[in-house]
C-alpha cells in the first residue's frame, strides 16, 4: 500500500477546552489509553465481535476522532475490512495513527479536520461509521444533527456505533463529574498529578454525556431503525450503542 499523506481539508480546526488536550499534549490520552483507564481493551473487543459476526463482506470503516488509532488498527486487522479513513483534529494522533497501519494491506487515508464536517471530506456511501468517545463533546440538538447525517451517509446495511460516557438516570453534569472523579480516583492509572488536572478540568468543562435511554432516542429519531445499547464497561461510565436499520 502506498503510505498516505495526512490532508489539511478543514482549516476550521476547532481549538477549545474538547479538543485541546489531545491537539496539544497527546501523550496524556496515549497513557490513558496504555493504562485501559476507559476500557479500551474490552469495548474494542466488542467492537471486533460485532465486525466479525456481521460484516462478513469486504467493507470500509469511517473512524471519526480517530486519535491515534492504536486499537481500531488492531482490531481491524481481524476483520474483512479493506477500506480505512481516520479524521481527527490532533496532528500528533493522526502521525501516530499512520504508523499504527504500516504494513496493513488496509487502503488507509487520514484527514485532519472536524469531524463534524466528515460529509464535506468523504464520498459516501460508509459501511462502518465509529466513533470512540467523542460525540459526547457535542450539545444535544448537534449529537441529533450529527447522527442524521451520519444515517445519510451509511450503505444499505450499514452500522453506526459509538462508545460514549453515560449519564444515568436522574444525574445532572455535576453529579456525573463527582461520579467521575471518584471513578477516576479508585481505578485510574498512571497520569502525573498535572496531566491529572488537565483531563479532569477537560472532563467537567466539555463532557456531555447522556443517558441510556437518550443514547437510543436520539439514534431512534435520526431514522434507525435499529437502536441498541450493545455493552457496558466495568466501571459504569461507558456504553456502547449500535445503530442501523432494515
Ligand atoms: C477521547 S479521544 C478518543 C480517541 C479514539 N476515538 C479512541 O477511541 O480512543 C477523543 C478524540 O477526538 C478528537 N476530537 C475531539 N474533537 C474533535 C472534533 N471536533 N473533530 C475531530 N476530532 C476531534 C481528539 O483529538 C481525540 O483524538
Amino acid at each position: 500500500m502506498p503510505h498516505p499523506q495526512i490532508n489539511n481539508t478543514d482549516l476550521d480546526i476547532p481549538r477549545d477546552i474538547s479538543t485541546e488536550i489531545f491537539i496539544s499534549n497527546w501523550k496524556i490520552y496515549r497513557k490513558i489509553i496504555e493504562n485501559d483507564n476507559m476500557s479500551h481493551r474490552d469495548g474494542y473487543g466488542k467492537l471486533r465481535d460485532i465486525l466479525i459476526n456481521e460484516m462478513r463482506r469486504p467493507f470500509s470503516f469511517l473512524d471519526l476522532a480517530c486519535g491515534d488509532a492504536y486499537y481500531s488498527s488492531k482490531v481491524l486487522q481481524q476483520t474483512k475490512a479493506e477500506k480505512y479513513i481516520g479524521i481527527d483534529v490532533s496532528e500528533q494522533a493522526l502521525t501516530l495513527a499512520k504508523k499504527e497501519f504500516a504494513g496493513s494491506d488496509i487502503e488507509t487515508r487520514f484527514e485532519r479536520a472536524d469531524f463534524i464536517n466528515f460529509d464535506r471530506i468523504i464520498k459516501p456511501p460508509a459501511d462502518v461509521i465509529w466513533v470512540g468517545f467523542s460525540v459526547h463533546h457535542l450539545d444535544t440538538p448537534d449529537k441529533l444533527r450529527f447522527m442524521k447525517k451520519v444515517k445519510k451517509a451509511l450503505s444499505n446495511g450499514g452500522v453506526f456505533i459509538i462508545y460514549e460516557p453515560i449519564l444515568l438516570e436522574g444525574e445532572n453534569l455535576r453529579l456525573y463529574f463527582e461520579r467521575f472523579k471518584q471513578t477516576f480516583y479508585e481505578h485510574w492509572r498512571g497520569l502525573s498529578k498535572e496531566e491529572s488536572e488537565s483531563l479532569l478540568e477537560h472532563v467537567r468543562e466539555s463532557e456531555k454525556p447522556e443517558t441510556t435511554e437518550n443514547w437510543i432516542n436520539l439514534g431512534k429519531d435520526a431514522g434507525f431503525t435499529k437502536a441498541d445499547k450493545v455493552f457496558s464497561e466495568k466501571t459504569g461510565l461507558y456504553e456502547m450503542f449500535k445503530y442501523g436499520s432494515g
